[in-house]
Formats: C-alpha cells, structure tokens, sequence
C-alpha cells in the first residue's frame, strides 16, 4: 500500500510547497488494477491505480528494472495490461481503438513519448526528416513543415537540420529525439529518461523546457534517476512493480529509509543542508531545499540573519 503523502509531510514537518499550483485536477489518464506480464512471465507491473492530471508533471522513480519503462508503454498504447484497464479522457484505451484510424490519429496528436534510447526515433536521412515525420502523418503539409521548422528553431538545433542523425552527437540525438515529439505538439508528453546522454548544460537546458512546456499548459511524465529532474515534479510516484510511494518530490527526498530500500538519489543541495540541519541542529532550517534555487534563498536568510544580529 502506498504510504499517505499528508501524514508523511507532517511527520517531517515539511511543507508541499506544490499544493498551491493550479492544476484543476482533469483527469486526463486513469490505470485501474493494470498489471503487466511479458511474453515470458516476467511480471513488470503489478495492480497499479494511478491518475495523471491535466498540466501537472508527473515523475516516475523507481530503481533499474521497476517496470517504469513498462508503465510509460502502457500510457502510450504501445503495451496493452495483461489486467485491469487504462482510460484516457474517460474512453478505455484498448488495442482496438488503436487499430480505428481516426482514433489512433487523435490519440497520437495528443500523446506524444519520447523514448530514453534516442537511436530507436531516428531513422531519417535527416534531423528534419525526422521531426517532421509525426507532424506529415497527423498533420497538412504546410502545419507539418511550420511546426518542424519551429520546433528545431526553439530547440536551438536548426543548424543540424540537413545532418543525417547518425552523424550527430548523443546529446544532440537526444534534443533531436525529444524535438520530433515536441513538432506534434502533444497535450501529454511521456518522457523515458529525459536527461540522460546529456551534459550538465543541456540537462539544465531539458529542465528549464519541461518546466516551459507545463507552463504553457502541457501535461508532462518522465521517468528519471536524476534528482534536479525529479525536484521539478508537482507529484512523484516511486515504483516497485507496484506503486509503493506516492507523495511530493520533498516527501520522497526527505524520506531516507525508502530511498535506500529503493536505491534512490536525493539532490546534493538536500544532503548538504539535511547535513547542516542533523550535525548543528540549525532551527533556522524548517523545510530542506531541494533544488538550487531553494537553497540559495534559504542560504541567503540565514546571512541576512546573522548580519542583522552583527549590526
Ligand atoms: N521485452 C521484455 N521481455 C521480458 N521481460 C522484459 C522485457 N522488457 C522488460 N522486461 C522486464 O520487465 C521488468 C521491468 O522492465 P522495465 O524496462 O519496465 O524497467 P525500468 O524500471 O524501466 O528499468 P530501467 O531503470 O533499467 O530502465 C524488468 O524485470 C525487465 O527485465
Ligand atoms: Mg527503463
């Protein structure tokens, strides 16, 4: 059973500072009891309830293996529940409605995944061919080539557009992989590992873009290891093939005994201040940053505090 995100909070005397964002709670995907089998009886996911909610991120955490990958097939019709079922805006999303072409149309204009091996996106002669493939199947001509252009420009790779994606580094793969979702201007984007194959500039790039995105109304989930990533998150759910944690990403961080079970990492600003908090019992420090912007707001009162006692 999954633990209760309030009781946790108040236990640590941590506030949900994400409780006040305005997400008006539309329910745009529900998983009633999905549980997952492969072919060869590995079982993945395990009687998973769950809801996202029109324009929140959603991360997905959980150690290798867990089934995040899975889950995130799941919500893109790529897999099917061996159990229960998945809604999407209160229609059952079945292999059937799929298989309609309108339906399957509208389901792929407004869900878009971007997987975590861009190599599996790109099959293109070239970066543009690639972003403008979704757009040319759902889209006229001329939206299809507005959008790709777009897209490549506020991505900041246009410049590689006549490339041949082979011939691209990994970083770059990657913005290219997440820019041929990005030009079908999905409501939903599912995310496998945004940041990996990224350097610390194009990780902070990826942040700050799904952190544009949601405020331009997109829903966003991801699935992530990394901490800076996950801080950004309204909601977490930690995964074990079933939903053992769901809570704000400060639950998560500040909860020590499910990120070891659960081979979790917390943000290096969290352990730095959590350190100040336990070893010198600082009482100025009531909630634990967990990013960096948190961190120097925090550091910068606590200066304030002791020049203001100098004077
Ligand atoms: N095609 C497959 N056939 C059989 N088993 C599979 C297949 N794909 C994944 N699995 C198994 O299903 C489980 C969940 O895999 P999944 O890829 O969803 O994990 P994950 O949480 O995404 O892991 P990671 O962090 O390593 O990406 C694992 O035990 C994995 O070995
Ligand atoms: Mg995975």
């Amino acid at each position: 059973m999954s633990e209760n995100i309030n009781n946790i909070s108040n236990n640590i005397g941590i506030n949900n500072d994400n409780v006040n964002k305005n997400i008006n709670k539309e329910i745009i995907f529900k998983l009633k009891n999905v549980s997952y089998k492969y072919p060869d009886g590995t079982l993945a996911l395990d009687k998973i309830n769950m809801e996202v909610y029109r324009g929140e991120i959603l991360a997905i955490i959980g150690s290798n293996g867990a089934g995040k990958t899975t889950l995130l097939k799941i919500l893109n019709g790529l897999e099917f529940p061996s159990n229960g079922e998945v809604y999407f805006e209160g229609k059952k999303l079945t292999e059937k409605i799929l298989t309609n072409k309108e339906s399957m149309k509208y389901f792929r204009s407004r869900v878009g995944f971007v997987f975590q091996d861009p190599d599996i996106m790109l099959f293109s002669p070239t970066v543009w061919d690639d972003v403008a493939f979704g757009p040319l199947h759902l889209y006229s001509k001329e939206k299809a080539i507005n959008s790709t252009d777009k897209t490549l420009k506020d991505m900041n790779i246009y410049k590689l557009k006549d490339k041949h994606p082979y011939n691209i580094s990994g970083g770059e793969k990657k913005k290219a992989s997440i820019a041929s979702v990005m030009s079908i201007e999905p409501e939903v984007i599912l995310m496998d590992e945004p940041t990996s194959y990224l350097d610390p500039k194009s990780k902070k790039y990826i942040i700050q873009l799904i952190k544009k995105l949601n405020k331009m109304g997109k829903t966003i989930v991801f699935v992530s290891h990394d901490p800076n990533l996950i801080s950004v998150a309204d909601m977490c759910y930690v995964l074990n093939k079933k939903i053992i944690f769901s809570g704000y990403p400060r639950d998560v961080f500040s909860n020590v005994e499910l990120l070891e079970r659960e081979n979790l990492d917390v943000p290096e600003i969290t352990k730095l201040f959590k350190k100040i908090k336990d070893d010198l019992g600082n009482n100025n420090i009531d909630k634990i940053p967990i990013n960096i912007d948190e961190g120097y707001e925090l550091l910068k009162s606590i200066l304030n505090n002791v020049n203001n006692k100098k004077e």
